[in-house]
């Protein structure tokens, strides 16, 4: 039996994540989030579709953002079941507003959750998954991680952040067998972003609205597809494909389009 690790297993990206592993019949899973109501009721959704009665799902609080609480979770995680064979980052935060009038503490969570939380879980799992000399790092950064938008200042560096992690780690791991990789969804249906569009500016709003939307289960299979065929960036669709690949031509005509955008929201 396989075994994956998900941070931020209990919602969105994360669960969709879950669910399809679930569905595999080979793996245990390991989710791990703040709310316990949250992760039993995801619990009690992936035991109902386990195909295998020898599958097992355990369920771990932690705040990703306090490292004595991730390294428990993951110790706990491996001491139940073996090193993992897949670890997924998911876990993350985003409060979109004007940088002005948003408080330092925001600046400062938003790093702690999205880039230290990531970075503590990596750290924890490491050591044995050295030792089986395999498996899968996938952290889950954002179309914010590849290219800064309005009202998006706590969140947009936390993200890029993410990027400078794994492409400096995925060479060190290589050496290992321990494939990294980073994905960057589109704007994704999820709780978040629901709670994301109650505080966002309204020029953030219609700068997100020019993309399409993704579901958390269309993200999660080119994700797990990604995986499978051991690549190191999962950028789903063309919109994300296109911002990674010609990042550095498209970005002056984004900000150009996006200007106009601005410029329209504070007339209206
Ligand atoms: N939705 C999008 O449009 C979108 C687009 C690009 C990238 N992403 C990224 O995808 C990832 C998943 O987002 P999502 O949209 O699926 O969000 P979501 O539905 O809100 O799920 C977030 C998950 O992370 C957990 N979490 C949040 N803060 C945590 C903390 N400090 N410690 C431990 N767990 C924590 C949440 O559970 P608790 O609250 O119970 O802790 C939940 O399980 C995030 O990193 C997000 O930035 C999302």
């Amino acid at each position: 039996m396989r075994h994956a690790i998900i941070t931020g297993g209990s919602s969105g990206i994360g669960l969709a994540i879950a669910r399809q592993l679930a569905q595999q019949g080979d793996v245990n899973l390991s989710i791990i989030a703040r709310s316990l109501n949250k992760l039993q009721a995801a619990q009690e959704k992936l035991q109902a579709i386990f195909p295998n009665p020898q599958q097992q799902c355990l369920t771990l609080t932690a705040d990703v953002a306090q490292r004595c609480e991730i390294e428990q979770a993951i110790a706990s995680a491996i001491e139940k079941f073996s090193a993992p064979d897949l670890l997924i980052t998911s876990a993350g935060i985003a409060h979109p507003g004007y940088f002005q009038e948003l408080s330092l503490e925001v600046f400062e969570q938003t790093m702690a959750v999205n880039y230290f939380g990531t970075l503590y879980a990596i750290r924890a799992a490491l050591p044995a998954m050295q030792t089986t000399g395999k498996g899968n790092i996938v952290m889950i950064s954002s179309g914010a991680g590849l290219l800064g938008l309005f009202g998006y200042t706590p969140y947009s560096p936390s993200k890029f952040a993410l990027r400078g992690l794994a492409e400096s780690l995925r060479s060190e791991l290589k050496q290992v067998g321990i494939q990294v990789a980073i994905a960057y969804p589109p704007d994704t249906d999820t709780p978040q972003l629901a709670a994301e569009n109650l505080t966002k500016p309204p020029e953030t709003k219609l700068i997100t609205e020019t993309a399409q939307m993704w579901t958390a289960e269309q993200v999660a299979s080119t994700i797990l597809r990604g995986v499978r065929r051991q690549k190191f960036v999962i950028a789903p669709g063309l919109e994300m494909q296109l911002l990674y690949r010609l990042h550095s031509l498209l970005a002056p005509v984004l900000q150009w389009y996006f200007d106009r955008l601005v410029a329209r929201a504070r007339q209206n």
